[in-house]
C-alpha cells in the first residue's frame, strides 16, 4: 500500500511516500528554522504562510523522488494534531484536497504517534509492545505502546517540554534557534560539574516530569552573571543543563519500563537526537537488560515518512477520516478518534 503523507505541525513542511508502513520511497522536507531564528523562536503566522507556499511543490517533489505518479497513491495521510493550529490546518486542508481529487482514503495521524513510528522505518524487526520515550519540542511523554494503535501515557511533563527547555536555555546562552543541536555541540566541549541545577520531583506521580524550574534556573544564572558582569562558562552550563534534562528523563523511562514489564524501549522526537541523552539511555538500558532502539538522527526530528509509517497501521485498524476532518492544537495520543 502506497501512502502519500503530509506533516506541517510546526516549522517543517514535509511530504513523504511510504510503502506498507516500513519502506520510505521519498521524504521531502523544507525547514523554516532559518526564518524563525531571526525571531528566536517559531512565529506561528509565518509558519502557516510558509507551509502554504511550500506544500504543493514538496508533494510534487515527493512523488517524483519516489518514482511514482498521483495514480499510484493508495491513500493520503496527514498529521492532524497536536501542533500550531494554523500550521496544522495547512497540511490537513491540502491532504483533504488531495484525497478528494484522487478518490483515495484519508488517514489522520497523531503527530507523536508518528514520532514513535519513525522507529518502524529504522528497525524492520521492531513491533509493539514496547515502551516509548517521546521527547520533542512540544511534548515529553513516556508511552506504553501496547499495539500499533493502542497506546497509554504513563508519564508526561507537567509544564514545558524537554525541547522547549533546550531552546530557551540555548537562547539565554546566545545560541541560535532551534537551540537543541548547538547546546549538544557546546556541552561536548566540557566535562561539566560546575553548575548545580535543580532536578524536579512531581510528588505522588513519579513518572511525571517538570522542566520549568530548570529553565528558570538557567535564565536566572545567566541574568545574575550579566548583572554582576561575570563571564559564564557556557560549555559547562550546557553540559550541566543537559545532564539535568537527562536525569529527569532516563531514570523515569527505566522506572516506567520496569513498572509496565517492558523489556524493549524506543526513543522518539527531536530531543532523542541529543548525544548525552542517547548515551545515558544506552548505559541505563544495558544495565537493566532492556533492548533499546534509538532512531537515526534524521528520523528524530519532524518528517513526513514517520506519518506515512503510522498511517499504514491506523489504516489497518480501520482509522480513516471523512472529508470534514479538522485539525487540533492539542490531543491525547491515546484518544485519537477523528
Ligand atoms: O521532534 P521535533 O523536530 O519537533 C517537534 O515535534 O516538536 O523536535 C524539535 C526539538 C527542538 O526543541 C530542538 O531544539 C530539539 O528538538 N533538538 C534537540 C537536538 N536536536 C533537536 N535537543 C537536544 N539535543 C539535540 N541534539
Amino acid at each position: 500500500m502506497i501512502i502519500l503523507a503530509f506533516e506541517s505541525t510546526c516549522d517543517e513542511t514535509a511530504v513523504a511516500v511510504v510503502r506498507d508502513g516500513r519502506t520510505v520511497l521519498s521524504d521531502a522536507i523544507l525547514s523554516q528554522a532559518d526564518m524563525h531564528a531571526l525571531y528566536g523562536g517559531v512565529v506561528p503566522e509565518i509558519a502557516s504562510r510558509k507551509h502554504v507556499e511550500a506544500i504543493a511543490g514538496l508533494a510534487d517533489q515527493a512523488l517524483a523522488e519516489a518514482g511514482i505518479t498521483k495514480k499510484d497513491v493508495d491513500a493520503v495521510a496527514v498529521s492532524y494534531a497536536p501542533g500550531l493550529i494554523g500550521a496544522v490546518l495547512v497540511g490537513v486542508s491540502f491532504a483533504k484536497s488531495v484525497a478528494y481529487a484522487l478518490h483515495v482514503p484519508l488517514i489522520p495521524v497523531h503527530h507523536i504517534r508518528g514520532h514513535i513510528a519513525a522507529n518502524y522505518l529504522a528497525f524492520p524487526d521492531l513491533q509493539p509492545p514496547f515502551l516509548a520515550l517521546a521527547i520533542s519540542g512540544g511534548n515529553t511523554l513516556i508511552v506504553d505502546v501496547k499495539d500499533y494503535t493502542d497506546m497509554e501515557i504513563l508519564g508526561s511533563t507537567r509544564d514545558d517540554a524537554a525541547g522547549e527547555c533546550f531552546d530557551k536555555a540555548a537562547r539565554v546562552l546566545g545560541l541560535p534557534y532551534p537551540g537543541g543541536k548547538p547546546m549538544d555541540q557546546l556541552a561536548q566541549q566540557s566535562q561539566g560539574g560546575k553548575y548545580d541545577l535543580p532536578r524536579a520531583h512531581v510528588s505522588g506521580c513519579e513518572l511525571d516530569m517538570s522542566f520549568s524550574g530548570l529553565k528558570t534556573a538557567v535564565v536566572n544564572l545567566a541574568h545574575n552573571a550579566q548583572q554582576k558582569g561575570e563571564e559564564l562558562d557556557a560549555a559547562a552550563l550546557a553540559h550541566d543543563f543537559t545532564r539535568a534534562v537527562s536525569d529527569e528523563l532516563v531514570p523515569r523511562a527505566i522506572a516506567a519500563a520496569k513498572q509496565s514489564g517492558h523489556t524493549v524501549m524506543a526513543a522518539a522526537g527531536g530531543v532523542a537526537a541529543n548525544s548525552m541523552i542517547r548515551a545515558d539511555l544506552e548505559e541505563a538500558c544495558r544495565r537493566e537488560g532492556i533492548m533499546l532502539y534509538l532512531p537515526p538522527l534524521k528520523l528524530c526530528g519532524d518528517n513526513g515518512a514517520m506519518i506515512g509509517s503510522q498511517a499504514y497501521y491506523e489504516y489497518l485498524a480501520g482509522k480513516t477520516a471523512a472529508l470534514d476532518l479538522n485539525a487540533y492544537a492539542t490531543m491525547d495520543l491515546s484518544e485519537t478518534d477523528a
